[in-house]
């Protein structure tokens, strides 16, 4: 039997223990039937999510939308700060207040790291990040783990590879460090001398001895691994356009490529040309399920998150 979740705020996965994160994705496992529509809840009647997105966002913000609307509450919130008095120069601290006496929980997405953990000291409803900067996106790594245990029974035992932009891309840094929880993962790293792991990810690795090893070429992990997790290069991370321009395009996977490998095909979303079309319409493509895998995960931290906490 899995414990009480603890967590008021999910800010980092590193706050997370295997425990934790067990009980979300058992949670949303009960929730498939209604994130499908196929029974209704009014789990969350009466509750209003705050939405603040500093930045661009399709899946996270509309998933989050549409898990409060499954559960019977609603949302408010902005998608860019000229819809918002942010633009006027109200301050973010201020902006969050408000949020605080509107509503039961509070997303915020924002380009600075650490953001939504400075929010979450300064509000009493739980915070959510959904995305960070380059740091954090654990959202995003609890709908990963979803999808790989529903996809191949289990998490413990596999090996993973993490392709494209390591150094920007908050979703492998989440996803490495929540990795580090399970039993007997083999982790490969796949990127560019510019874009590697940041040193501080590989140092928590370190620190939970999990194994891993960088290499630069699909080719050298493709026969092994379990998993091809893959990521875009993030264009909006560069401070000189010439240096992106350089790698763009470095990492593309196609569908001869896979031709007889044992092994699924996950990306965060959304892709550029990372993974060509023609693997959209085979056995390998996982991402889109993955995507549609955000609402119960997402249902069951709502519902968890204002349940334990109510106003
Ligand atoms: N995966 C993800 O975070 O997608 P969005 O940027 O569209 O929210």
């Amino acid at each position: 039997m899995i414990k009480i979740f603890k967590l008021k705020n999910i800010i980092s996965i590193k706050d997370f223990e295997r425990l934790d994160i067990d009980y979300i994705l058992e949670e949303a496992s009960k929730l498939e039937n209604i994130a499908q529509s196929k029974e209704v809840s009014e789990e969350l009647k009466g509750k209003i999510l705050g939405l603040m997105f500093f930045e661009p966002s399709t899946r996270t913000k509309l998933s989050f939308e549409t898990s409060m609307k499954r559960l019977s509450g609603q949302c408010i919130g902005f998608e860019n700060t000229g819809s918002s008095s942010v633009s006027k120069g109200e301050s973010i601290a201020d902006t969050a207040k408000m949020f605080e006496g509107y509503s039961d929980a509070l997303v915020i997405r924002h380009e600075l790291e650490g953001v939504s953990k400075f929010i979450s000291d300064i509000v009493d409803i739980p915070v959510i990040n959904a995305g960070d900067g380059s740091s954090q996106h654990p959202t995003q790594t609890l709908l990963d783990l979803y999808t790989i245990k529903k996809e191949l029974g289990s998490i413990d035992n596999l090996k993973i590879a993490l392709i494209g932009d390591l150094k920007f891309g908050r979703t492998v840094h989440s996803l490495a460090n929540a990795l580090g929880l399970y039993e007997n993962v083999e982790l490969y790293f796949v990127a560019p001398n510019e874009l590697k792991m940041p040193q501080e990810v590989l140092h928590d690795l370190d620190e939970m001895n999990m194994s891993y090893t960088e290499v630069s070429k699909i080719e050298e992990v493709i026969d092994k691994v379990n998993v091809l997790y893959v990521t875009r290069i993030q264009k909006e991370r560069f401070a000189d356009i010439e240096d992106y321009l350089q790698i763009k395009g470095a990492y593309k996977i196609n569908k001869k490529m896979l031709e007889g490998k044992d092994l699924i095909v996950m990306h965060p979303l959304p892709r550029i040309d990372e993974i060509d079309g023609d693997v959209d319409n085979t056995k390998y493509n996982k991402y889109f399920t993955q995507a549609a895998n955000a609402v119960p995960v997402r249902m069951a931290i709502l519902k968890t998150l204002i349940k334990n906490n109510p106003k």
